[in-house]
């Protein structure tokens, strides 16, 4: 039985859910594109993740595309009232499995209904904009039609994905509510510590991506997780949840096993110096 307690409560567009969520993006094939080698057991992580206290699922339609949040959809539906998507829009993928910018007011919107038919839902909680250079239209553009589904009811809160501290300064500053942010953070990636801080002074929630993957070479992991009887991977969960009270951990994975490992994670108090020792 897993145990989210000691990772607390956040709480994420009006929300108050368990301060760790769960990524969908590693429900794909290889790449992020197609099926899963194995469908039913990823059916059975979302299940699991879910059973163990998780409530935010951060997913999108082009994983896949249209592969992962229809696995979630057959593992949750019908869905209980406190779960909480955070979607995205702004990408979109090309025929052989690339990453392409869809920033059009017409990509949004499709991408929204997309995402709302692969999950089963006539409402996305919250969506992040995220940005992606070279579509047709720019940062304030895709930030106006995503307000404009926020009017008409399609979604209930703006994120920011992949954004510098500038841009969300200026979100902020122009009087937008931000809901949350997403960027690449962990132990091995601290690009962003100034962003996660403002994040901080803001009260919004920080969804760090590639956590565990950007992690991979990080020798202090192993010496802490040698130290404590842990795995490097749940040493970086650990770590995320002590670094800032906003963080909000989604690591992806396609294994029950592992699965099981992540969420133990939040039981996991590292002291300050093997805090320190990890980054
Ligand atoms: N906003 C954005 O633009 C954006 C971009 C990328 C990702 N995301 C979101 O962020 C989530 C997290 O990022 P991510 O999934 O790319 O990377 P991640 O969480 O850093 O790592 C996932 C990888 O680590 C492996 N893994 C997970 N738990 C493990 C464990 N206990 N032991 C060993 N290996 C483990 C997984 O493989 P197995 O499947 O074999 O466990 C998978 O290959 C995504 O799922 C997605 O929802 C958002």
């Amino acid at each position: 039985m897993t145990d989210l307690s000691n990772a607390g409560t956040i709480s994420v567009a009006g929300r108050t859910v368990p301060r760790f969520g769960f990524g969908t993006m590693r429900l794909t094939g290889p790449k992020i594109f197609g099926e899963p080698a194995d469908r039913d057991e990823c059916v059975a992580v979302v299940r699991a993740a879910y059973d163990g206290g998780v409530r935010v699922f951060d997913t999108a339609w082009y994983y896949g595309p249209d592969v992962a949040s229809p696995i979630v959809k057959d593992a949750l539906s019908p869905y209980a009232d406190d779960v909480v998507f955070v979607s995205k829009l702004g990408g979109a993928r090309t025929d052989r499995g690339g990453w392409k910018p869809a920033t059009s007011p017409d990509e949004l919107r499709a991408g929204a209904e997309r995402e709302c038919r692969l999950l089963g839902v006539d409402h996305l909680p919250v969506v992040h904009l995220r940005w992606m250079p070279g579509g047709e239209a720019d940062f304030d553009g895709m930030l106006a039609t995503l307000q404009s589904l926020v009017d008409e009811g399609t979604i209930g809160a703006i994120g920011l994905s992949t954004v510098s501290l500038e841009q969300l300064d200026a979100v902020v500053a122009a009087g937008t509510t931000v809901a949350t942010v997403s960027n690449p953070y962990g132990p091995g990636n601290r690009d962003d510590d100034a962003l996660l801080a403002r994040c901080g002074e803001l009260g919004i929630p920080f969804l760090p991506y590639f956590s565990l993957v950007s992690s991979q070479q990080h020798e202090a992991l192993d010496t802490v997780a040698q130290e404590i009887g842990a795995t490097p991977s749940q040493v970086a969960i650990a770590w995320q949840l002590q670094r800032s009270p906003v963080v909000l951990p989604i690591p992806g994975t396609s294994k029950t096993a592992h699965l099981a490992e992540n969420l133990a994670a939040a039981a996991i108090t590292l002291t300050p110096e093997q805090v320190e020792a990890v980054g």
